[in-house]
């Protein structure tokens, strides 16, 4: 039986995406998999009244199971009210959407806000494609995310080896065609946790640590000029925390030179009309992080909760800075009391 998103005390992007563009920051959209992160991101963002996209992709949806997830999110709205957060703006969204009918069942089970990316496409059938999505989705007052240009990387199944950097004069014919709320873009960014080949990057003379090429903000202010205020989302943004890298590396992983977008860049960009950023792979390292470490001190745990409970706490730490210090989402709730 379908369920609506307002039945789960969940809420769509609109409202506050008009909001982060006005105010300049943007909404962060963590993507989740299991309970550990979901508590994480929970606590991190009532605590700091932030509102918060809780992000499922394909591939977590069918490992946390579909049916789960609809009372997980209803959970996590009742866990934010527990938390002394009255008034939480939890939007359960789904990443990288593939194809219609997966949408079309993301928004009968309770999503609030879809992804229809269809950037590998050509463009026609992307319009197409997002079109039906959004003509279908808006009927239920879901939101829908569309997407131009291609990231460097993997998106969910689709390979790209180069980057095509969003054409900004085709924004306001894709927006304009397809109906979308928000839209994802090409800028430099790119999934995972080796965003930039080392050949691609100089090195700090101090640290001897990479560092990236500075994103495409031209693409980014030409896109802002043909579509003034309209919600912009950057894909792709983790920043591949140092700290967590070396505690990994040091505990028996083997992550070299892997290196993310500067969060001083993340921080202008929250600044313009972007106002989504999703980061899923920062919150991966902080888990591993806080596993292996955890395993090297205590070689004799067993119990899930001692290891996942020092991973837990670093995701917290990380959903924290990235909502004040990164994102500048905190106390940016319609209703703070
Ligand atoms: O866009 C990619 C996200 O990081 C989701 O990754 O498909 O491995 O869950 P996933
Ligand atoms: P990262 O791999 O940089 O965390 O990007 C996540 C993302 O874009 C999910 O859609
Ligand atoms: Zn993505």
């Amino acid at each position: 039986m379908a369920v609506s998103f307002k039945e789960l005390g969940l809420v769509n992007t609109r409202e506050m995406f008009k909001r982060a563009v006005n105010g300049g920051y943007a909404i962060p959209a963590f993507n989740f998999n299991n309970l550990e992160q979901l508590q994480a991101i929970i606590k991190a963002s009532s605590e700091l009244k932030s509102p918060v996209i809780l992000q499922v992709s394909k591939g977590a949806r069918k490992y946390a199971n579909q049916t789960l997830l609809r009372y997980l999110a209803e959970g996590a709205v009742e866990y934010a009210k527990e938390l002394g957060c009255h008034h939480p703006e939890i939007v359960l969204h789904l990443d990288h959407g593939d194809s219609f009918e997966l949408c079309k069942n993301c928004v009968d089970t309770g999503f609030s806000s879809v992804m229809i990316d269809g950037s590998s496409l050509p463009y026609e059938e992307n319009i197409a494609l997002t079109k039906q999505v959004v003509d279908y989705a808006h009927q239920f007052d879901v939101t829908v995310e569309g997407e131009l240009g291609v990231l460097a990387g993997v998106e969910d199944e689709v390979v790209a080896e180069e980057s095509h950097y969003t054409k900004p004069e085709e924004v306001v014919d894709f927006a304009t065609r397809t109906g979308v709320d928000s839209l994802a873009i090409s800028i430099g960014t790119s999934h995972g946790a080796y965003k930039f080949k080392p050949e691609q990057c100089t090195r700090d003379p101090k640290t001897g640590r990479l560092v990236p090429p500075p994103l495409a903000f031209d693409v980014l202010e030409g896109v802002e000029k043909e579509l003034p205020g309209f919600p912009i989302v950057l894909h792709g943004s983790s920043s591949v925390p140092q700290e967590y890298v070396d505690i990994i590396n040091a505990n028996g992983g083997k992550l070299p030179n892997a290196v993310g977008i500067p969060e001083e860049q993340l921080r202008k960009a929250s600044k313009s009309a972007v106002c989504k950023i999703n980061i899923d792979s920062d919150s991966r390292l902080a888990f591993t992080a806080g596993v292996r470490e955890t395993f090297v001190q205590h070689p004799d745990y067993f119990d899930p909760r001692q290891y996942c409970g020092k991973a837990r706490e670093y995701m917290e730490q990380l959903y924290a800075h990235k909502i004040k210090e990164v994102l500048g989402s905190d106390n940016k709730l319609a209703q703070l009391d």
